[in-house]
């Protein structure tokens, strides 16, 4: 396949490191240096729901293409405020559109895992375009007296129409249970018979073993993804990472030995925006006028399961 067009959305409330050091035991230097981040965008009003809509309707237009040329809509979502109908569902409504829809959750690697199911549906023959998108709330997830975890997220919206083409070169995903690592339970509705315990348990990390995943996994993946189209880190002109830790970034930058102006980021304003992190910052690149055509282009991902992958494409 080939992206075709692409589309963003960012709540309108901006929360900085300064904004948290009044509430909780941080600064702006421990957040800064430990993670890049100055500041996110977070839900205040709006709904997720309206947010994701609004950047598929973008990704459309950006397309040129309808509601009603789509083949397939695949939602990565983590939560949302709705436990069903999936919000791959609500989207299609928003949109006007009347092709099947699945929501994924594969944590902050949603992109990419939506990426493999759109092409493999494509060279099944099955679908010509594919609307994919990315609409997270992480915010909603940790504990905010918790300084650990809430300081990292930023909610969005990111969308990428894809249409036919031979622009994906490769993918690789990978998939190791890890459920103590990064983790968060909900409790459900009683019922009469149910007689366990169960708890409402905001986000749970172990940091650095998160970290120490994340970097080893993403290099594996990006080198992977070259290896099968024997291409070398060099033959890529931009590296789109997921936003999550500048210092990740920045290992798995001198680990494949390539220079900072391959590594486009926006963690510094928008924190990890889970799944949306890949399509937003291929968006605002794409804006940007980034990209040329012919440009070799690898994004990784990985979160909680863990999970983690890699896509290289032509842009
Ligand atoms: O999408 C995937 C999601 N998650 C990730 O990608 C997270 C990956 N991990 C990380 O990014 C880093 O591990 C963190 C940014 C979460 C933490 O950085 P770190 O360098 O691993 O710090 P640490 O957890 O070892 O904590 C160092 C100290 C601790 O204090 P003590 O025990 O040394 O006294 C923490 O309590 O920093 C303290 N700390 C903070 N201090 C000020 C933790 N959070 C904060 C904070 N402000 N917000």
């Amino acid at each position: 396949m080939k992206i075709i067009g692409t589309g963003s959305v960012l709540p309108k409330k901006i929360v900085t490191n300064e904004m948290l050091s009044q509430f909780l035991d941080t600064s702006d230097e421990w957040i800064t240096t430990r993670t890049g981040v100055k500041s996110r965008h977070v839900i205040s009003d709006e709904k997720l729901e309206d947010m994701a809509i609004e950047a598929a309707q973008k990704a459309l237009a950006d397309a040129g293409i309808s509601a009603a040329d789509l083949d397939y809509i695949i939602c990565s979502n983590v939560v949302n405020e709705y436990i069903t109908p999936q919000l791959s569902c609500i989207i299609q409504g928003g949109i006007g559109a009347s092709c099947p829809c699945i929501d994924i959750n594969c944590a902050c690697a949603g992109f990419i895992f939506a990426l493999d199911l759109a092409e493999s549906h494509y060279k099944a023959g099955k679908v010509k375009n594919v609307l994919i998108v990315c609409a997270e709330e992480p915010s909603r997830m940790p504990d905010w007296a918790d300084r650990r975890t809430c300081v990292l997220f930023g909610d969005g919206a990111g969308a990428a129409v894809l249409g036919p083409g031979d622009n994906i070169k490769s993918i690789k995903l990978s998939s190791s249970s890890a459920t103590d690592r990064l983790w968060q339970m909900r409790r459900l509705q009683p019922t009469p018979f149910i007689t366990k315990e169960e708890e409402d348990v905001p986000l749970q990390m172990k940091g650095q073993e998160v970290f120490k995943f994340a970097v080893k996994a993403a290099e594996k993946d990006i080198r992977r993804t070259l290896e099968e189209v024997n291409c070398t880190p060099d033959d890529v002109d931009h590296y789109l990472l997921h936003q999550a830790n500048i210092r990740i970034i920045d290992s798995i930058r001198h680990s494949m030995e390539q220079p900072q102006e391959k590594f486009p980021t926006n963690i510094e304003d928008h924190g990890n925006s889970s799944s949306s992190s890949c399509p937003i910052l291929l968006d605002e690149c794409r804006k940007a006028g980034r990209f040329k055509p012919g440009d070799l282009i690898s994004m990784s991902a990985f979160g909680a399961g863990f999970v983690s992958g890699a896509v290289l494409f032509e842009w």
